[in-house]
């Protein structure tokens, strides 16, 4: 593994104006032990025809971040917008409005989708849900598109049920309909998780292409670094509820600057498996040590780390770091 600061050149400037913005993000859970903190000051910006990854392992907050952006609860604390609007300062009716512009999958297709109705009835149930006249004139052709963007020719798949489905397709069912409804904003929630190896490459292969071609923002969520480089520009890497590193996709997997990060792709062993189940990575602590939250599974770990939770820093354009110690950027302390 090498530094390569060329990788990080004019590609990794990002474009324009956020679709989607999330600003000092906190999630808390109220759980019968207590408040459980699942997210903790996040930030992130989504722009069109971009992918964000998140990534972290099993119970670091991606869902809760996922959730809270959709306000299936709102966040604890944090101001979410889109295209410049605050969520939290829409009537019920107007959060209702712009509900199908930001459109989530999930890991398991099937329970998402009823397995009474047929394939075209499926992908057609934003179009029910939030009617809008001039989309709406013609359902069967709306219908068709999104089948055929996601290549389930109508014909062969409009009339079938769930059931009739393998995991990809029917994966590529639940994209269909979050396209139906129009989406700015893409969230796929370890959305290929649960596929074998060659539909996880078909699916990401389809969002790849769908934000380009709709010029949707992306957001991609996962515990696999591996799925994570073949869609996403950007990473931002979660531990214990906060964002450890962010920057390029490329740059950040070849040369990660977090011990974390390191750890995480040092751990990815097999695509699917959980990382907490390799046994090269230390369990995470009950509940989040002072100072920094990764130093007691940290190799590196001084008695700074202990005192003193770090903050973020650039370590190289576009790539940022909270770490005392990073593996990227002159600046070792
Ligand atoms: N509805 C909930 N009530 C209580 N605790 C929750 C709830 N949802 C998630 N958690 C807890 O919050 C933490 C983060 O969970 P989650 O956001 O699902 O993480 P991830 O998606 O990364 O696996 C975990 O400790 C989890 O047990
Ligand atoms: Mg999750």
């Amino acid at each position: 593994m090498t530094t390569s600061p060329e990788a990080v050149g004019p590609d990794a400037a990002t474009p324009g104006q956020p679709v989607l913005e999330a600003t000092g993000l906190s999630v808390v859970h109220r759980t019968r032990s207590g408040p459980l903190h699942a997210v903790s000051g996040v930030d992130l910006a989504l722009y069109p025809r971009r992918t964000l990854a998140l990534v972290g392992e099993s119970g670091s907050g991606k869902s809760s971040i996922a959730k809270a952006l959709l306000r299936l609860p709102p966040p604890t604390t944090g101001t979410v917008t889109l295209d410049g609007t605050d969520l939290a300062a829409l009537s019920p009716r107007a959060l209702r409005a712009v509900r199908p512009r930001l459109q989530m999958v999930f890991q398991d297709p099937l329970s998402s989708l009823n397995p009474r109705r047929r394939v075209r009835d499926l992908v057609a149930e934003p179009l029910d849900a939030h009617p809008d006249p001039a989309r709406d004139r013609d359902r069967e052709e709306t219908v068709t598109r999104q089948l055929e963007a996601v290549g389930l020719p109508p014909a062969l798949f409009g009339d079938r049920r769930p059931h009739q489905l393998s995991g990809g397709q029917a994966q590529r069912v639940a994209i269909a309909r979050a396209l139906a409804a129009g989406p700015r904003v893409l969230i796929a929630d370890e959305a290929v998780s649960a596929l074998d190896v060659s539909a996880q490459a078909t699916v990401l292969n389809l969002l790849r292409g769908l934000t380009e071609e709709r010029g949707l923002a992306g957001l991609f969520i996962s515990h696999d670094l591996g799925v994570v480089r073949a869609v996403s520009d950007e990473v931002a890497v979660l531990q214990l509820g906060r964002v450890c590193e962010r920057g390029p996709t490329e740059a950040v997997l070849a040369a990660p600057a977090h011990p974390y990060t390191a750890a995480l792709l040092a751990a990815v062993p097999e695509p699917g498996r959980p990382l907490r189940d390799t046994g090269l990575l230390p369990a995470d602590p009950p509940s989040p040590p002072s100072g920094c939250r990764f130093r007691t599974r940290c190799p590196l770990a001084d008695s700074r780390c202990a005192t003193e939770e770090p903050r973020h820093r650039e370590v190289a354009p576009g790539r940022t770091v909270a770490c005392h110690r990073p593996l990227v950027g002159a600046a070792r302390a």
